[in-house]
């Protein structure tokens, strides 16, 4: 499709469709089966089509009211990288990945996106251009009293989740981070006092092998069927009633 022609709301017109090396897509299984969170990058650097990629794709993600409050800053300057790994708890994975995104939201920010949204939608058929006050309203009554912090990291997270799934999917290794200084990163990055730094995401090619797989609790411990109390059993018929 020509870029002129598309609309900026409009999902990206082309992604790349192979990894980076050349080879197909992994498929979904593998893709969250070989994922694991990289301790050392190569300093080889992602192109720049990719990390495009892995940002359009995690802007795909869901939000409620599809209000998207995340909000990213891509680093991939050595410098800025340093800095960031200073208010990273010194994690040697930020200042070695090529790319490392910043993923924070700003407290409020959805009252000014709102309107424009939903008007969005509506022109696209997804929601009637008459009922946007009354929307809005619901909105407003229902995030009004909701706790911003969590509000906030519940969206992001969903985003960056599904960032990491694209790059492991495009043949990327990533490093999922929590451990840095919220009040240093806001401030070494210039954001604004109501952002909500949620997290660091490190993209690049793992210098060192996978660490090895660490285990997952079991379905049985982690999920129940129908109440609480009643753990989830792969086999049918096996389940208490
Ligand atoms: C939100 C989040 C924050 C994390 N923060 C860090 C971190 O700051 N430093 C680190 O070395 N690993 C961090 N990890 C990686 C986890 O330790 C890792 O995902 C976990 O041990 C499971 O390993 P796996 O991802 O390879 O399966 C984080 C993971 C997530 C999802």
């Amino acid at each position: 499709m020509n870029a002129v022609l598309q609309d900026k709301y409009d999902q990206p017109a082309e992604l790349p469709q192979v990894q980076v090396n050349g080879k197909p897509l992994k498929p979904i299984t593998r893709t969250l089966l070989e994922r694991r969170a990289t301790s050392h990058f190569s300093d080889k650097p992602v192109p720049r089509e990719y990390v495009t990629a892995i940002l359009e794709l995690g802007l795909q993600a869901p939000s409620g009211y599809n209000l998207q409050p995340w909000r990213f800053i891509v680093v991939q300057d050595a410098e800025n990288r340093k800095r960031l790994q200073k208010a990273a708890m010194d994690q040697a994975k930020v200042g070695e990945a090529p790319v490392v995104i910043i993923a924070y939201a700003v407290k409020d920010a959805w009252k000014s996106q709102m309107h424009k949204i939903f008007v969005e939608g509506a022109k696209r058929g997804a929601g009637d251009e008459e009922k946007i006050p009354e929307q809005e309203k619901t909105v407003n009554d229902f995030l009004g009293n909701f706790p911003a912090a969590t509000w906030l990291n519940r969206h992001t997270m969903i985003a960056f989740t599904t960032m990491v799934i694209a790059a492991e999917s495009y043949g990327l290794d990533t490093a999922p981070m929590e451990g840095f200084d919220p009040a240093e990163v806001k401030e070494e990055f210039n954001l604004p006092a109501q952002a909500e730094v949620v997290a660091l995401l490190a993209i690049g090619y793992a210098a060192t092998p996978d660490k090895p797989y660490p285990g997952r609790l079991p379905l049985e411990e982690t999920v129940c069927e129908e109440r609480y109390g009643n753990p989830w059993h792969s086999e049918q018929g096996t389940q208490e009633r």
